[in-house]
């Protein structure tokens, strides 16, 4: 897949639960599409590391697997979505992750004039295959980084040594059973009303997300084409 920018534009929301897999369709999708990713957990896991105030605010919600205040995340994507890169389109993966970050996101779209969304792609796993994923994560301790590997799937190298950089390879401190079951229970209370919100508006696109990587992302780029002509370095917007 090249990644060169398409003429169009393509704004993208990947929707799941928490191991779903957003992280990882999201890199084939932004390569593919030339569209920068904006990771709600990833900028709060840096601010976190920083210990910045933003970091200090999100560190104990983060810790209970609860949602960091609206206010918060709300004001960090609007800030990104502001940005030079963001102009030709962009992919949210993990915003919104409820109504009420829902229509913040529509207020800052409406405001800024910027485009619609166009797609929510929502991945769909069982419960089971989620805590399967979570449970085998693992992640490369430098931020600047954050490769992710899967002791099953995608396994890290022997040594614990990121195959990128070289940093330590570590459970991501919400992965730990405790906190699996909260984030799970927090995604089926406050997020997962959002696929019927966004099937509603007529932009959701539903992936079967069970199966090997690559095969996700092909469904990801079929269902794409089928549904608005969008195609890896030729998106179209209609
Ligand atoms: P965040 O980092 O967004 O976590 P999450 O939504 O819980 O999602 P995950 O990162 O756990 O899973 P993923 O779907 O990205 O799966 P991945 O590709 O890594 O948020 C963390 C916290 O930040 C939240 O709990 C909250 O506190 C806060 N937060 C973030 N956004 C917020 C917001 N908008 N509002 C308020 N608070 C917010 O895959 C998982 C594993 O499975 C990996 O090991 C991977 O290698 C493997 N894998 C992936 N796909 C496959 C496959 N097809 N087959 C086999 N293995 C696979």
């Amino acid at each position: 897949m090249t990644g060169r920018r398409r003429s169009g534009s393509l704004n993208l929301i990947l929707l799941g639960a928490p191991g779903a897999g957003k992280g990882t369709q999201a890199q084939g999708i932004k390569d593919a599409f030339g569209i920068p990713q904006i990771a709600t957990g990833d900028i709060l896991r840096a601010a976190v590391a920083a210990g910045t105030e933003v970091g200090l605010k999100a560190d104990s919600y983060m810790d209970r697997g609860e949602l960091v205040p609206d206010d918060v995340v709300v004001a960090i994507v609007a800030e990104q979505l502001a940005q030079d890169d963001c102009r030709d389109g962009w992919l949210l993966d993990g915003f919104p992750r409820n109504a009420a970050q829902a229509e913040a996101l529509e207020a800052t779209i409406r405001e800024k004039g910027l485009a619609p969304i166009d797609r929510v792609v929502y991945l769909n796993v069982s419960e089971e295959e989620a805590v399967r994923r979570i449970s085998g994560r693992r992640v490369c301790s430098n931020p600047e980084c954050g490769n992710t590997y899967h002791v099953e799937f995608m396994p890290p190298p022997a040594d614990m040594k990121c195959g990128k950089c070289g940093a330590e390879v570590v459970q991501r401190d919400d992965d730990r059973p405790e906190t699996v079951r909260a984030r799970l229970e927090t995604y089926k209370r406050e997020t997962a009303e959002l696929v019927e919100r966004y099937r509603g508006a007529g932009t959701l696109v539903e992936i079967d997300a069970e199966g090997k990587p690559e095969e996700v992302t092909e469904r990801i780029f079929t269902a794409l084409k089928a549904s608005g002509g969008w195609a890896p370095g030729i998106a179209v917007k209609r």
